[in-house]
């Protein structure tokens, strides 16, 4: 087997991730536990209110997250939209199921495309702010299977407050001021964007300004009235078109590529965690194989003696990342296109195996990616970069249905494309650079069709009983699994509120390098954890977007990440 620690870069990290990070956002922070009723917590209070509007009027989990991803197109366009893709995992009467809304390569999209004669990475602007990096989108398909699936109010009815807030208009936060800021090369790459989200000055609008989206009103209005097939079939020759044009060499996205667009079902990955039983999205997403592997990694342990406080259990939980991450990087790709062991990967002996690897006392200097049962004879590590344009949500209905959902355009802004009042994705830079290393393949190399690898991690946890206990799911490229897995001890094991399950701090191996927020209690353990072997820790500006819904005795608590709650007010 090949050896495996080639984790992303950390300075790529730090350069990438200080601004993006930082600026998100939440809705439901401290709210009472509401009844068992319904309830949704999403990344912006807009797009939230749109989520319960539609509850109110007797629409289902599914819808409520519909329309949830629609109003975050709207005010939360940094991160997610109908220009980009999504999972969604449902649990309901049917059972589980996953709907994979990932974004598509092009047909004629070849392992080579991002790289230049000589075999180097495309300078950063080829690669992603032009027609290259965009992939199909996947959202609009995915909100039509699922509408197909589990909807109870009408399609059209599901566009309503996108629409009101495009047409009518919507504030300015902090947190979308401070991104348009931020990346502001890549949001005002366009006349269109600049139009809306820019003044005369060219200066991003300040917050507490009013926006509207004419463009993306009438989008949505064609959308609702006309179905899916507006955005696949209408459209399609137009948007190709424009993305043609921006596409600076072969490979460019076609009108086929747009109307063979399709949103697949695929099985949830499942496994124990303690009594409960945690399901996630599988490939093409990371996200579930590696929040299922650092769990049943650190069952062995009694995290809930240790406690969040002790240094111990952070040893251990960067320990179970690093050894979850290796697998990931060598296996996890799109399964429609090589061959993923996802079982293997999951298998209790197997996860056996990789618990032995971890010392309580010390830390693992290198660490190789595993044989799993089922595991491909060859494969390489691929070079991904990491960006973080993401958002997700949890709804939960009066039946008892519940739904995660992970939405995003890749980096902020995605592309910097915009098109029909939307950014369109840099998605297909979450594909490995190189196709191979030293003759070998990587699992997740471009192909045309194939859809990139991502870490979302929507996930449903269930007790022992079968009920669905909390809904979560997070942002923030490849930290997402590592945010979904703290939280899920936070609740399991240290009994902690949802809330400040996602208050824990964000702490992430990035090969030798480790990554934590300043101020949070495992800064001050920084060099503790050097003396143990962690190498270098390395101390950031507080990062992360979880948001979920709990399960109490009282209702559904709905939490978002703490640490970018202050971002969400207009002044
Ligand atoms: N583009 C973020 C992810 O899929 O992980």
């Amino acid at each position: 087997m090949l050896k495996a620690l080639t984790f992303l870069s950390p300075i790529a990290l730090l350069l990438t991730g200080c601004t993006t990070y930082s600026a998100p956002l939440v809705s439901a922070t401290e709210t009472a536990p509401t009844p068992l009723e319904g309830a949704v917590s999403s990344a912006d209070p807009r797009a939230t209110a749109a989520g319960e509007a539609i509850l109110a009027k007797g629409g289902s989990a599914s819808d409520a997250a519909i329309a949830v991803m629609l109003a975050l197109t709207v005010v939360e366009p940094q991160s997610s939209g109908i220009g980009g893709g999504g999972f969604m995992v449902h649990a309901g009467s049917d059972g589980l199921i996953t709907l994979d809304g990932r974004e598509t390569a092009p047909a004629s999209a070849t392992g080579t495309r991002f790289l230049d004669s000589e075999g180097e990475r495309l300078p950063f602007e080829t690669r992603v702010t032009t027609g290259l990096s965009v992939g199909v989108p996947g959202n609009i398909a995915l909100a039509a299977e699922a509408h197909q699936r589990y909807g109870k109010l009408e399609w059209a009815e599901l566009f309503e407050p996108a629409i009101a807030l495009a047409r009518d208009g919507f504030l300015v936060n902090r947190r979308l001021h401070g991104s348009l800021s931020d990346r502001k090369e890549r949001a005002a790459k366009t006349e269109a964007a600049r139009a809306i989200f820019f003044g005369d000055d060219g200066e991003p609008l300040p917050v507490g300004a009013r926006i509207t989206i004419p463009d993306l009103a009438d989008t949505f209005e064609q959308i609702a009235a006309q179905g899916s097939s507006a955005f696949y079939d209408a459209n399609a020759d137009a948007l190709a078109s424009y993305v043609a044009q921006e596409t600076p060499r072969d490979g460019a996205m076609t009108p086929q590529d747009i109307r063979g667009y399709e949103a697949k079902a695929r099985d949830a990955v499942c496994a124990p965690y303690r009594t409960y039983k945690i399901c996630g999205m599988g490939p093409p997403s990371s996200g579930g194989v590696a929040v299922a592997q650092m769990l049943a990694q650190l069952e062995r342990f009694d995290i809930a003696a240790l406690g969040p406080e002790s240094i111990e259990f952070w040893h251990l939980f960067l320990e179970s990342q690093r050894i979850a991450y290796a697998d990931r990087e060598l296996y996890i790709g799109d399964a429609d296109f090589v061959a993923v062991p996802v079982a293997g990967l999951v298998d209790p002996a197997y996860i056996a195996t990789r618990s032995a690897l971890i010392n309580p006392t010390s830390a693992l200097q290198s660490v190789e990616a595993g044989t799993p049962p089922g595991a491909p004879l060859a494969r390489a590590d691929g070079d991904e970069p990491p960006e973080n344009g993401t958002t997700h949500f949890s709804v939960v209905d009066s039946d008892g249905n519940a739904v995660s959902y992970t939405s995003t355009v890749e980096g902020a802004f995605g592309s910097g494309l915009h098109w029909g009042g939307f950014y369109l994705n840099n998605e297909l830079t979450d594909f490995s650079s190189s196709p191979e290393r030293s003759g070998v393949m990587v699992a997740n190399r471009v192909e045309g069709g194939k859809r990139p690898r991502s870490s979302m991690a929507p996930t449903i946890v269930f007790d022992e009983d079968g009920e669905v206990v909390l809904v979560i799911g997070a942002a923030g490229g490849p930290t997402i699994p590592v945010q979904v897995a703290r939280s899920i001890i936070g609740v399991v094991d240290f009994d902690m509120s949802a809330q400040d399950a996602l208050g824990l701090p964000l702490l992430m191996a990035f090969g030798t390098t480790v990554i934590t927020e300043e101020g949070s209690v495992v800064a001050g353990m920084a060099q503790d954890l050097e003396a143990m072997g962690h190498g270098s820790v390395r101390l950031l500006s507080p990062r992360g977007k979880a948001n979920a819904l709990l399960r109490t005795e009282n209702g559904w608590e709905s939490a978002g990440d703490p640490r970018v709650a202050e971002l969400l007010v207009y002044e």
